[in-house]
């Protein structure tokens, strides 16, 4: 059904009008009785809980950051079986983001291209409906993704993130800085160990116990991926999240002429998962066992969900997957977890 949908409507629309309309929808899950049915709807068949961080996951598998980006509709994700959602990139002033058209579909290779630049509301204009949420406290996990504002100066990136830090984590039940997005100018840069330990330090103290995870990006070579977890561990930092879209094309069956119209921005969905696989081998063998590992990228099946937890993954996210696949589609992975993996071990 949703393919149809997908084929005959949604791939005809500009990948952000069709986003805004599958929003609405989704808000429309959020509403008390509608959501009560959703949720006993999509409820997995048996207990495939997760711990970590100190919370109970009821699914490894979340969504990963950008889609909610102002959290506006935790409730209704949440209600679609998402054991998590990690809402953001919020950055302390709020932003417009990159001129329009800056989404772009690469069809044949299950795969985004998108130059977002975090288009957000502010980190305090999400406080008052993450104060709700926690009222209310039902069900999903929130983790809270942070970004630096585009006008900050890389030199103040983290007072910006301090910023964030200080409205956001007493609300969030996890916080991701995000220092990986490729669309937000010398972003990526904040990776180096010697500009990452100053920033990291700051965001652990000010979050006074909320759990604090940093998001990487799949372009990092092995000895720099293997630097920030040795700088996970110094901190005492949460965990890591691997990871975040890609500059490279290489691999794409996509029509280049397409590849190229797209333009400049990040790669994401089913060409991210080789390396993000890779990446997630390199985290997990230089990080303590109890450190959370979050894998992202090119996530699509509850095959993959799993594969991930095998390799040492403690959670999963996927977002492209989610686009492609619609509203079902954590249903089909929570059954698909359940099925193939025995109680209680999260392993085939
Ligand atoms: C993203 N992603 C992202 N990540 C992040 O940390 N902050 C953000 O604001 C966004 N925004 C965003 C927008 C769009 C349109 C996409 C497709 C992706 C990256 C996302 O969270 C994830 O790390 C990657 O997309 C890889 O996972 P998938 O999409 O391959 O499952």
């Amino acid at each position: 059904m949703y393919r149809l949908l997908f084929q005959f409507f949604f791939s005809r629309l500009d990948p952000e009008r069709a986003h805004s309309l599958a929003f609405a929808f989704i808000r429309i899950l959020g509403v008390p009785l509608i959501g009560g049915f959703a949720r006993a709807f999509t409820r997995p068949p048996r207990d495939i809980s997760v711990e970590t961080l100190g919370l109970r996951f009821t699914s490894p598998f979340g969504l990963a950051a950008g889609f909610d980006k102002n959290a506006t509709a935790i409730r209704g994700l949440g209600n679609l079986g998402f054991g998590h959602v990690e809402v953001g990139t919020l950055t302390a002033l709020a932003q417009p983001g990159n001129p329009r058209p800056r989404s772009f579909r690469l069809v044949a290779d299950r795969a985004l291209v998108n130059r977002m630049g975090f288009n957000n509301h502010g980190s305090e204009s999400a406080v008052p409906r993450l104060v709700r949420h926690r009222r209310r406290s039902h069900g999903s996990v929130v983790g809270v993704n942070i970004g630096k504002s585009r006008v900050a100066d890389i030199d103040d990136a983290t007072e910006d993130y301090v910023t964030s830090t200080r409205l956001l984590a007493p609300l969030a039940d996890y916080l991701a800085v995000n220092v990986s997005s490729p669309n937000t100018p010398g972003l990526r840069g904040l990776q180096d160990v010697e500009l990452l330990r100053p920033l990291l330090a700051a965001v652990k103290s000010e979050a006074a116990g909320t759990p604090v995870l940093v998001k990487i990006a799949p372009d990092l070579s092995d000895q720099a991926i293997i630097d920030v977890c040795g700088l996970v561990a110094e901190l005492a930092l949460d965990g890591i999240i691997a990871t975040n879209t890609t500059l490279s094309r290489d691999g794409l069956v996509t029509d280049p002429s397409v590849v190229d119209a797209a333009g400049t921005g990040g790669l994401s969905g089913a060409p991210l998962a080789r390396r993000s696989r890779e990446v997630l081998a390199v985290v997990r063998s230089h990080l303590a066992e109890g450190v959370c590992v979050i894998s992202v990228g090119g996530v699509e099946t509850a095959h993959d969900v799993v594969e991930r937890l095998e390799a040492g993954a403690t959670l999963v996210q996927g977002y492209t997957g989610f686009i492609y696949a619609g509203p079902l589609w954590v249903r089909h992975i929570n059954r698909g977890i359940a099925k193939i993996t025995k109680p209680g071990t999260g392993r085939a």
